[in-house]
């Protein structure tokens, strides 16, 4: 007997797209731009690492990581987000993930009730959103709430003006920035408002930032430990998640960390020492090596700009394309996601993701409309040289849609 806790998922945003496009053949020599898959070479260093201490994998690994993996997070996470010296004490405020993605969902099942304050428990997420925050609060038997992401919050769902007795009953929220799929970056003061609601609200807040190291020139991204701390907000309730999939394009390596309130990060550990699966030895002594080198993240950071310029230059003229501040995704308004999604696979082997499979329609907002359902989502992985039809074809599409709508439309 298989449980029904699952049922209300979709099938995934992946089979989903294999399914809509397999009826017809590429129009084009294929360009991937659908998964989230860095196609930047992996850094010397990682090789390097894996292979000096490849007889780690002999050993069972502790599960929160080593202590020289532990102090490189913990000095990274100082350095980058400006935490006073001592903010983070790395033995009681860190766990390493097999990638965030696993540690999103367990954080869920190591912190979230199924009830709160005598009522089913609320878990707040951005919608769209990354596909792993609405199982995780299946998994624990709470609700997920999909508050919706629009142009008109500037792709940023403000849980802070969400109705008194749902926040009564949010047990926990997830919230993504750089957000996956707008590239829609929080200010300080934003995060710091939602560390102050979830201090208010007693739940706890898990920010997403495995994009914060990717993003066009000008501010870095703000992240959710620094805000926390200038709201004058105790870490109690909060967690960060980040990883070296997206800043070291080593989406196989599987590695990635939670930092936060070191009651939060007990519970987790304590679950984790049951249920989790301990990063191997290798794995660690190369994740403490490239938290520690930033030459890399940068030549990293420097390839996607050249890519946000091809964008700009390419598409900046639609009304429907609005340019990334973080991420490396574009979020791009058409008539019609999944039309448009295979209209560019079919006559021109574009591969993109329709915006619809990334939603949820939520009678709570929007009149239940699925806020992605006129969008797709493209991701620039690809090189120059191949992005550039791939972007081609896709203003191509955006101007037909530009065509069809009044100029009222067009910029409302
Ligand atoms: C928003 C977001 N969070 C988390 C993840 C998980 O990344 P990983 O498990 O590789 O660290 C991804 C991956 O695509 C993502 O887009």
């Amino acid at each position: 007997m298989i449980p029904r806790r699952f049922s209300d998922l979709p099938e995934y945003a992946f089979p989903r797209l294999r399914a809509l496009l397999e009826r017809y053949p590429a129009g084009g020599e294929p360009i991937a731009m659908s998964i989230g898959e860095p196609r930047h070479p992996m850094p010397a260093i990682l090789h390097e690492a894996l292979a000096a201490h490849a007889i780690g994998y002999a050993k069972y690994p502790p599960i929160d990581g080593t202590p020289g993996w532990r102090a490189a997070v913990g000095d990274w996470l100082t350095n980058r987000f400006s935490l006073p010296t001592g903010t983070i004490d790395p033995d009681r405020m860190i766990l390493p993930l097999n990638g965030t993605r696993e540690g999103l969902f367990m954080a869920a099942m190591a912190l979230c009730p199924a009830e709160k304050n005598g009522k089913r428990a609320a878990v707040l997420l951005p919608n769209p959103f990354y596909q792993c925050y609405a199982a995780a609060a299946l998994a624990v038997g709470a609700e997920p709430i999909f508050v919706a992401a629009t142009p008109e919050n500037g792709w940023l769902p403000d849980y802070t003006s969400l109705p008194e007795d749902l926040l009564a009953r949010t047990a926990f929220a997830y919230y993504c920035s750089p957000s996956n799929p707008q590239g829609a970056v929080a200010s300080r003061e934003q995060l710091g408002r939602l560390a102050a609601l979830a201090e208010n609200y007693d739940f706890t807040i898990a920010f997403d930032e495995c994009y914060s190291e990717i993003y066009p020139d000008g501010p870095k991204p703000a992240g959710g430990l620094e805000a926390a701390l200038a709201e004058g907000v105790s870490l109690d309730h909060v967690l960060v998640f980040n990883s070296l999939s997206k800043r070291s394009n080593a989406p196989g390596l599987r590695s990635g960390f939670v930092a936060g309130g070191p009651a939060l990060i007990t519970a987790m550990n304590r679950l984790r020492s049951y249920a989790g699966a301990p990063s191997p030895l290798p794995v660690l002594h190369a994740a403490e090596a490239l938290w520690r080198d930033e030459t890399h993240v940068e030549a990293n950071r420097a390839l996607y700009r050249e890519k946000y310029a091809l964008a700009d230059e390419i598409l900046g003229d639609l009304p429907g394309y609005t340019a990334p501040r973080g991420g490396f995704f574009l979020w791009l308004e058409t008539d019609d996601g999944e039309a448009a999604t295979v209209q560019l696979w079919r006559d021109h082997g574009v591969r993109v993701l329709p915006g619809a499979y990334l939603g949820r329609g939520d009678p709570r907002f929007i009149d239940g409309m699925n806020p992605g359902t006129r969008y797709i989502r493209a991701a620039l992985v690809e090189p120059p040289g191949a992005l550039r039809p791939g972007l081609e074809a896709i203003a191509g599409v955006m101007r037909k849609t530009a065509k069809t709508q009044t100029p009222s439309e067009a910029t409302a």
